[in-house]
């Protein structure tokens, strides 16, 4: 089998147009025998294009390649995190009826707006064919499924959002003690202040996204999880008073961060942290795996700890993989289900990628202690949903919330102006 790195740009360029992706080479190819139920390839639709992102799904592949020799990988990967680009040029090709083989949606109300619009399959039938149905924690096949016993994807992994990353280097020559415990932000403010103090960017971020990803761990921190629920379930009042102070203390975090960040990924974020650049990040768990590359030990290189205000609190996101209605390759596609939902296909992926494996039978001691926390975590802790990784909201709120903080954190809005906004967001 091939892997067929077909470029990004091509991919977007072919949606944008309409083209079929067979016109731009890399997809169906007569000389391939491709073709319609093809099972002889699987076009796999992701946002991990790049870095540690692409090398978890290069393990990934890899397992599949072991699985099913005979099937051809085509990466229709589309750069960006968390599907920035990608889920727009998805949407694109779905309402073309162009759509790939499978794609990466998250488990939770994103997944649900695919299940509303008729885009995807009632896929239980492959739980009882690969043995899936008691593979997984009923809370996530719930996340998963239609209350008639549907079930539409086939999770790959569990990730953590509520985490911030710090250089303990960095820490220490500015005389802070890298073991330090903040109960809640206002303690880690003070810190935050003496690096500001100090000449040193205190908080990395990057583009929109990303502070939409520090937004909701600053909200979860600030109301607590059921508070922090509420905003999802209608209960909590997103005109009160308690958002507002959460938003303050948005606003003060980002008021510590580079200058640069709207032209940054979460990777070139994170790499402030990791080359002693940046003393804190926050973002999701799929960073370790960049700590992890680049040879940086947990403890001495960097440290990884609980937003503050969030310690017992797992704000949860799961990946999974779908069958499109009109896939053209079906049989590839759920040979590539097949390999996702299997216990190898499970601890590949997830040792390379950073996040914890879906399946309950996985052997912690096959991961890092990072994951192995993790793993400890997601059993313990209370769960919450994240935000920015489609597992509180569907895509258009999210896309709302989104623009709201993008007007804010530019400066177009003021407080008040931004909760307003983000009210009417949640509205819908
Ligand atoms: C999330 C996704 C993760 C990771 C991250 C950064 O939405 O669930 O697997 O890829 O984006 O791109």
């Amino acid at each position: 089998m091939r892997v067929n790195r077909r470029m990004t740009a091509t991919v977007a360029t072919a949606a944008v147009l309409g083209l079929t992706l067979a016109a731009c080479g890399g997809g169906d190819t007569g000389s391939e025998g491709g073709g319609e139920g093809g099972g002889d390839q699987v076009e796999v639709f992701t946002w991990w294009a790049a870095g540690s992102e692409k090398a978890g799904l290069d393990a990934l592949v890899g397992e599949f390649e072991n699985q099913h020799p005979d099937i051809e990988f085509v990466n229709g990967a589309v750069a960006g995190g968390a599907g920035s680009a990608a889920k727009d040029l998805l949407q694109t090709r779905l309402q073309a009826q162009d759509p790939p083989d499978t794609f990466q949606a998250h488990a939770g109300m994103e997944l649900q707006d695919y299940i509303d619009a008729a885009q995807i399959e009632d896929v239980s039938d492959l739980y009882d064919e690969f043995g899936l149905t008691d593979a997984f924690p009923t809370d996530l096949v719930d996340r998963l499924s239609t209350e008639d016993g549907a079930i539409y994807s086939v999770p790959s992994n569990i990730h953590r959002a509520n985490v911030v990353w710090a250089n303990p280097t960095v820490l220490e020559e500015n005389g802070i003690d890298p073991e330090a415990e903040y109960a809640d932000l206002d303690a880690w403010i003070a810190d935050l202040e003496k690096l500001d103090e100090a000449g040193v960017t205190p908080l990395s971020v990057g583009t929109t996204w990303t502070q939409v990803h520090l937004l909701e761990t600053v909200l979860l921190a600030s109301l607590g999880a059921e508070t922090y629920t509420g905003l999802w379930d209608g209960t909590t009042d997103w005109e009160g008073a308690e958002v507002t102070g959460a938003l303050e203390n948005f606003e003060t975090l980002m008021g510590f961060t580079n200058d640069d960040r709207d032209g940054l990924d979460w990777p070139e974020a994170t790499q402030m942290v990791i080359d002693g650049n940046a003393a804190f990040n926050v973002m999701g768990d799929w960073a370790v795996a960049a700590f992890e590359e680049q040879d940086k030990a947990l403890g001495t290189d960097f440290t990884a700890t609980p937003v503050p205000g969030t310690d017992g609190t797992f704000d949860f996101l799961a990946d999974s993989f779908t069958l499109p209605v009109g896939a053209p390759h079906p049989e590839g596609a759920k040979a590539w289900l097949e390999t996702v939902g299997s216990l190898e296909g499970q601890v590949a992926f997830n040792k390379a990628k950073g996040s914890i494996p879906a399946r309950t039978d996985a052997d912690p001691a096959d991961f890092s202690e990072y994951q192995q926390g993790a793993i400890e975590s997601f059993a313990n802790d209370t769960i919450v949903s994240s935000l920015a990784h489609g597992a509180a909201t569907p895509v258009a709120t999210l896309n709302a919330i989104s623009d709201a903080t993008s007007k804010f954190t530019t400066g177009a809005s003021d407080l008040a102006g931004y909760q307003s906004e983000l009210a009417a967001a949640a509205q819908g």
